[in-house]
């Protein structure tokens, strides 16, 4: 089902001459602006290479700031609404201006010497990787070691420790273009060397490594674009869907760590060649990998024991950032890159949450906003730029079709929407027969069948007094199996019968509680009851698929305005995207998940007072004060 939206272009000022068109989701500001003729330069082609497009979005949604929206318009205009219309992704309905094109001051700035580039400007470029084209002349080498000629002709500061196999083959690479090597360094650090001049290829991999899915991204360290993505289900998924079946797998055999580690580098390395293949560059050349991941991928994408992260206090065996070499991994497809893993917070709140914070600025936000991920395990994040708070939410696999009896990941098959007043509309992923129902085909089911009076608050699907419901929908509510059921997709529609059973509305209010009481715990502790919570922003695969009026209608969201929730897309790899490109950035990181204090639900009485007040539909308890959640923890 392709989402419509409106687009409002105002003039400057906010101006009398508006003109609105409607456009599809997904498409670009320029490209809605394109169908308006409302007129928005595009020097660069719409590569997010210029500043030629910008405009400013004065109300509604938009898709997250990209690195091209940061690197070329400042985190500063960013936050104040600008972006790069050639970059910006609609996602619902917005009002936009249209400015005037500013000087092309990213450009000159990516010219500029790395030292301006480090100095990290507000629009520069500061991935820490430079590379640079050295003369080493005949007479040089002459009585003196390769070794000390080619320091000789660095810059001051580099540092004199050479990788081996840089040493290894120093002699001949010299020698091999009459002097000439392109030396790539990494801070202080030089991580490559070859003969000749290859200095316009030095490139970055941002990889989100989540337990179903592996995100990817390839960019030019030298422009900041964004190249080549890709994305590929998670190889480990067969080992179980979440989290805690990845750890039990990983302690069931002494082969089985160094075995789900194999698998997590396979898939690097895969999604690495897929993105330079694509883009065609040289695999080599990518000299900077900055993964973002819940710890227990991380850990076992660098082969550490999970053990500690099974069991309670569930803490990891490392939090802290690391960088380590792709060869140490070993990452074969880039051995000379620099792997920087991000800083978790917590053994259930990673690095994948730290980055989403970079991306989203909610630690600069004045008002109180909250950032969450519904997943299996879902993760919260709730303040501002005084305080942050996060918490893990242990939602289980419902979301992701898992323990539903026809559910299903959000695939070819799978009703992901569900709609109609007389009788039940379902939307399938590739317009085909429907074989199952995935996350946000259920929560669409439920709002339905709560708004249909098929569901009692309670939960119960309502079997009696079916004559007042349009006959369609009455002939859909049955028995089967001892235990009562709805049917959505007749088998006469091409596939089978699909159907939500009494048990599976049973797994979706345990998952929707975990989640709607994981918030309102941080609400009390932020002070963010009601109204003070000004913003939610979900962000991850499932969250973009989300029907934020069904959540709310089902308690998965505590009761907030529908259009204070906003989808932020794949949040984590933007901020691995972000570290990528600036070492500003990477540094930030690490500031921010210190900030942030870990709130521990486990054991919580709070939680679970919580967690049972959100098991009902819809959910309509106000959220603890931070007294009563004292009280409650110390009772
Ligand atoms: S057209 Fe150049 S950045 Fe958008």
């Amino acid at each position: 089902m392709t989402a419509f939206v409106t687009v409002r272009f105002q003039g400057p000022g906010g101006g009398p001459q508006a003109i609105e068109v409607r456009a599809r989701a997904g498409e670009t500001i320029v490209d809605a602006a394109r169908s308006a003729r409302v007129e928005i330069a595009t020097t660069c082609g719409a590569r997010g290479r210029c500043r030629s497009c910008r405009v400013r979005i004065h109300s509604g949604a938009i898709a997250p700031a990209s690195v091209q929206d940061v690197v070329r318009l400042g985190s500063e205009a960013v936050r104040e609404g600008f972006r790069l219309g050639c970059q910006a992704r609609l996602v619902g309905d917005v009002t936009v201006e249209p400015m005037p094109p500013e000087d092309e001051r990213g450009h000159q700035i990516l010219g500029a010497g790395a030292a301006q580039a480090r100095s990290g400007a507000a629009h520069g470029l500061d991935s820490g990787v430079e590379k640079i084209l050295v003369a080493i002349p005949s007479t040089a080498r002459r009585g003196e070691s390769d070794h000390d000629a080619l320091l000789a002709a660095l810059p001051a500061g580099t540092s004199r420790q050479l990788p081996l196999g840089i040493l290894r083959t120093l002699h001949a690479r010299i020698r091999e273009k009459a002097g000439l090597v392109s030396v790539t360094t990494f801070g202080e650090r030089v991580i490559d060397l070859e003969a000749g001049d290859t200095t316009a290829h030095r490139y970055g991999l941002a990889v989100d490594l989540g337990t179903t899915t592996i995100a990817a991204s390839l960019v030019d360290l030298a422009s900041g674009e964004s190249l080549a993505s890709s994305a590929a289900l998670n190889p480990q998924c067969v080992h179980g869907a979440d989290v805690m079946s990845r750890i039990a797998f990983a302690q069931a055999a002494a082969s089985h760590l160094q075995q789900l580690r194999a698998e997590a580098l396979g898939a690097l390395d895969e999604a690495l060649r897929d993105c330079c293949e694509h883009a065609k560059v040289a695999p080599a050349h990518v000299y900077k990998i900055v993964i973002v991941g819940n710890p227990c991928m991380v850990h076992l994408l660098l082969g550490i024991d999970v053990a500690s992260l099974g069991t309670a206090p569930y803490a990891p065996v490392v939090k802290d950032a690391l960088v380590v070499q792709a060869l140490q991994l070993p990452l074969k497809a880039a051995p000379r890159a620099e792997v920087c893993v991000l800083p978790a917070i917590a053994g259930f709140v990673g690095a994948d949450t730290v980055a989403g914070l970079l991306a989203t600025r909610l630690h600069e936000s004045e008002g109180i906003r909250a950032l969450v991920d519904v997943g299996t395990n879902g993760e919260v994040v709730m303040g501002n730029r005084d305080a942050l708070f996060a918490c893990s939410a242990p939602a289980g696999p419902a979301f992701e079709g898992g323990q539903i009896r026809q559910g299903m990941r959000s695939a070819r098959g799978a009703i992901e929407r569900v709609d109609g007043e007389d009788d039940v509309r379902c939307a399938v992923i590739g317009d085909v027969p429907a074989s199952g129902i995935c996350g946000s085909g259920l929560i669409d089911a439920c709002a339905r069948m709560l708004h249909w009076g098929v569901l009692g608050r309670s939960g119960r699907i309502r079997t009696r007094e079916l004559s007042r419901l349009p006959p369609a929908l009455a002939q859909r509510v049955q028995r089967g199996d001892g235990e009562a059921r709805f049917v959505l997709a007749w088998a006469e529609e091409g596939g089978e019968d699909i159907v939500l059973t009494q048990a599976d509305i049973r797994q979706l209010q345990l998952a929707k509680s975990a989640v709607y009481a994981a918030i309102a715990m941080l609400q009390a502790k932020a002070d963010a009851a009601g109204d003070r919570l000004e913003r939610v922003m979900l962000c991850g695969g499932f969250g973009n698929y989300l029907d934020v009026r069904s959540a709310l209608a089902i308690g998965l969201l505590p009761p907030i305005a529908a259009q204070s929730v906003v989808y932020v897309g794949n949040a984590a790899l933007l901020g691995a995207e972000m570290a990528l490109v600036s070492e500003t950035e990477r540094a930030l990181a690490g500031t921010i998940a210190a900030r942030v204090e870990h709130v521990a639900l486990g054991g919580s009485p709070a939680f679970q007072e919580l967690y049972v007040q959100g098991m009902g539909f819809p959910v309509r308890p106000a959220a603890l004060t931070r007294s009563e959640v004292a009280r409650a923890a110390g009772s």
